[in-house]
């Protein structure tokens, strides 16, 4: 194909412009058209970094050359990617559902003359190898986030059914996990996130360029679930791409999943070996509280068995739970001291309400005692006081009577004083 490449710059600042004008302005893939002009500017956007990442990966491990290889880019917007490898030889079929970013692609296409490189609108969730053949290379980037449950699934399972090499899948996955769903008897865990407003229509869908085609969900699966889902749909081998690196959300990486033939173990001729690398059945399942402390972490929602562990971590967390336990247990010992306690007093406060129930008849009858004597003693009273006034009156008299004597003794004391001649006669 002859490129169509315009005459002049300002053609081609023209012609980009009169696409922008109908489809939209360029929002996420900054592309070089020729001549200096770039889709969206002369300054790093975002999407080069992931296009050097899938370029730098594509090239050092494919099988194959980047000249001889087949490419499917799904969910492939403004078609950077698509281009970047079209422009190093290799012969891209990019998938897009919404028609404004795909019109975009196919100009920037068209301006760069890349006859191997070619965009079709469809739904990713239909790529299959009967509509668009095989690849050595399938490009699922920025695309799984966006699908929902069980989407995310059937995806996998056609990318492997079309795939002869590698399947790059870069994508957000779920750190923590709120939600399980099965598959063809398989579980997966995850969490939803939302993609649209339950009400929104199929225009407003259609605008919003960076999200699901239709879906309201989009299911994040758990990074265990997701190489799970890609192990089980066919590919043989699942690695995570530490370089070339890619810049990070937290939250999102490259996997890459490889095509290949399972392998006879030599060296260990025993049957049963590796078929159950995957979780067993969820009944069989111990629950995560029965793992924790333990040194391997079979978490169904974030740890595949084959993902076993002993890291420093787990040992930090067994020692911070034996301090916990030894707490507990000094808190035990305490309370059972203060039930003994309990007890003890129980038994004294028992002893007391007896002495109180024998108390209380021997209480009534002092009372009843201590009204009579109060009743003799005011009886007594009366005769006492006559008996004393008496005893008074009788002693005044007595005390009078003793003058009288005392005088009569004086008089007859003095009398004998006197010489007896003075003395009167008796
Ligand atoms: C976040 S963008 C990522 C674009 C590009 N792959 C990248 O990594 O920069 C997601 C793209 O996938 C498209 N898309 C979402 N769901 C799709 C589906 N089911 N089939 C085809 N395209 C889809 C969207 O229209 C959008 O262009």
């Amino acid at each position: 194909m002859t490129p169509q490449a315009p005459a002049t710059r300002d053609d081609l600042i023209r012609r980009r412009d009169a696409v922008a004008a109908e489809h939209g302005p360029w929002v996420g893939h900054n592309i070089h058209l020729g001549q200096g002009v770039y889709t969206i500017g002369d300054r790093v956007v975002g999407a080069e970094n992931t296009a050097k990442h899938l370029l730098d990966l594509v090239g050092a491990i494919a099988r194959k050359p980047l000249d001889r290889l087949r490419i499917l880019d799904l969910g492939c917007s403004e078609g950077l990617y698509a281009i970047e490898f079209g422009l190093h030889g290799a012969e891209v079929v990019g998938v897009e559902g919404r028609a404004a970013p795909l019109a975009r692609a196919r100009f920037a296409q068209e301006a760069l003359g890349l006859d191997r490189v070619r965009f079709e609108q469809g739904d990713a969730r239909e790529a299959t190898a009967d509509r668009f053949g095989r690849f050595d290379v399938i490009l699922n980037c920025g695309l799984l986030y966006h699908l929902d449950a069980p989407d995310v699934l059937r995806v996998f399972e056609n990318m492997a059914g079309m795939c002869d090499d590698l399947a790059i899948v870069e994508t957000h996955y779920a750190q923590t996990v709120t939600e399980r769903f099965e598959y063809k008897g398989e579980e997966y865990f995850g969490i939803s996130r939302r993609e649209h407003e339950d009400g929104a229509d199929p225009t407003t869908r259609e605008k919003r360029e960076w999200a699901s085609l239709d879906n309201a969900y989009s299911f994040w699966m758990s990074k265990p679930s997701l190489v799970n889902a890609l192990a089980r749909s066919g590919f043989a081998a699942v690695t995570e791409c530490l370089y070339p690196a890619i810049l990070s959300y937290g939250d999102r990486e490259t996997f890459i999943a490889r095509m290949g033939e399972p392998r006879a173990l030599r060296a260990v001729p025993l049957p049963g070996i590796f078929e159950d690398r995957f979780l067993p059945a969820i009944d069989s399942r111990r629950p995560l509280s029965s793992w924790v402390g333990q040194d391997h972490v079979d978490n169904p929602a974030t740890t595949p068995q084959y993902f076993d562990t002993t890291s420093r971590d787990l040992d930090v967390m067994r020692r911070r739970l034996d301090t916990v336990d030894r707490r507990f247990d000094a808190v035990d010992d305490r309370l059972a001291a203060v039930e003994g306690g309990v007890r003890a007093l129980d038994g004294r406060v028992a002893a007391i309400e007896r002495r109180l129930d024998e108390a209380v008849p021997e209480l009534a009858r002092l009372s009843h005692e201590t009204a009579r004597v109060a009743a003799y003693s005011e009886s007594l009273q009366g005769s006492v006081n006559d008996w004393l006034k008496g005893i008074w009156t009788a002693l005044n008299a007595s005390t009078v009577e003793l003058g009288r004597a005392r005088e009569e003794i004086e008089r007859i004391r003095a009398q004998q004083r006197r010489p007896w001649f003075l003395r009167r006669p008796r």
